[in-house]
């Protein structure tokens, strides 16, 4: 099976493309758990796209790509994902978020494509009390949020919508480097204990769309690790699991942080992974778990450096 990976520079995508060609991602786990199916499935033959060589917003270029690559499935995990950013500037959200999943859908529609599209918690507004399953609706109430939930509306019913939460992987910036930086120094470690959320790992979160992506499950999937937290959890359990004192970690409220975030946030996100479970396909670890492997990968000073993906989508399209 032939893949076409968007954002494969990303977070998630650096840890896709060892996935989907069959690799078990660092801090990942080997067998059912973490990888769903992977007794039915072979390594595929993956084609990465980073940003620099593929960017979703030019139309000509995505349907130029397809063309070249001739994908069987087209993951798209790209997108502009500095959630606070979009706020300043909603036709770049858009451009990317919505605009580039209607290239990708247009791309995958006329070359015979399945697509799986990465997509967020932030499409709710977090006022539900309880964790939201596939058909609550949407409501988001950030520009990030909206502008992802516009991809979601530009694919056909086919597809596949996976929707995460809270990422955390080996590549990329996320909160629990920002929480083992902050620790690292004296300064206090303040965060905030009323938005709740399931952090998501992109060693586990990319072995279940893995299986999603080769056996082309249409509709929506809301993929997270199990059971939740607050970001003040999350940034409690990174101190101690890291050796730290998690008493120094404060709580505060959304409305305490200085100065306010820009973008607002879901109070609850919490994604129950509904649709998952009823397809049979392996729920993810508990999310501290997911952690724990986590800060081993990067205590590993060989991890510091992880080289970007070797080929590229221009090489193999030309
Ligand atoms: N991070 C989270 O907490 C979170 C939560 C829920 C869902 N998600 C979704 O998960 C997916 C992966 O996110 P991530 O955490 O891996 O974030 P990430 O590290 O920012 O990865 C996104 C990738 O998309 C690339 N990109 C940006 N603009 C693009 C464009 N115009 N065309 C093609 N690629 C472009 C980025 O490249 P540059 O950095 O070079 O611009 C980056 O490599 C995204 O779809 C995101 O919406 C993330």
């Amino acid at each position: 099976m032939r893949l076409l990976l968007t954002g494969a520079g990303g977070q998630l995508g650096r840890d896709l493309l060892d996935a989907l060609s069959g690799t078990v991602p660092s801090g990942g786990l080997r067998g059912d758990r973490s990888t769903g199916r992977l007794g039915t499935r072979a390594p595929c033959d993956v084609v990465p796209a980073a940003h620099s060589e593929l960017d979703v917003s030019d139309r000509d270029a995505v349907l130029t790509a397809v063309e070249g690559v001739r994908p069987d499935v087209i993951v798209h995990a790209g997108a502009w994902t500095a959630v606070d950013a979009c706020e300043e500037d909603p036709d770049r959200a858009f451009a990317v978020n919505s605009y580039g999943t209607r290239n990708v859908a247009e791309a995958a529609r006329r070359f015979g494509a399945h697509v799986v599209y990465v997509s967020t918690d932030y499409v709710f507004d977090g006022t539900n009390p309880r964790p939201y399953n596939e058909w609550d609706l949407p409501h988001p109430v950030s520009v990030y949020g909206r502008s992802k939930l516009g991809g979601e509306h530009e694919l056909d019913p086919g597809a596949t919508i996976v929707r995460t939460s809270w990422v955390c992987g080996a590549h990329g910036a996320n909160m629990v480097k920002t929480v083992l930086r902050l620790a690292s120094g004296d300064g206090a470690l303040r965060f905030v204990a009323d938005q709740h959320g399931s952090p998501t790992f992109t060693a586990d979160l990319s072995g279940a769309v893995c299986t999603l992506a080769t056996e082309r499950l249409p509709g929506i999937f809301h993929v997270t690790n199990s059971g939740a937290t607050t970001w003040h959890g999350l940034a409690a359990a990174v101190v101690a699991l890291s050796g730290g004192d998690p008493g120094r970690v404060e709580p505060i409220s959304t409305s305490e942080l200085m100065p306010p975030r820009p973008a607002p946030r879901p109070a609850n996100s919490v994604l129950d992974n509904t649709a998952l479970r009823l397809t049979g396909i392996p729920l993810l670890p508990d999310w501290q778990d997911g952690l724990e492997r986590l800060l081993r990968v990067l205590d590993e000073p060989s991890n510091a450096e992880v080289p970007a993906p070797e080929r590229a989508v221009s090489k193999a399209a030309g």
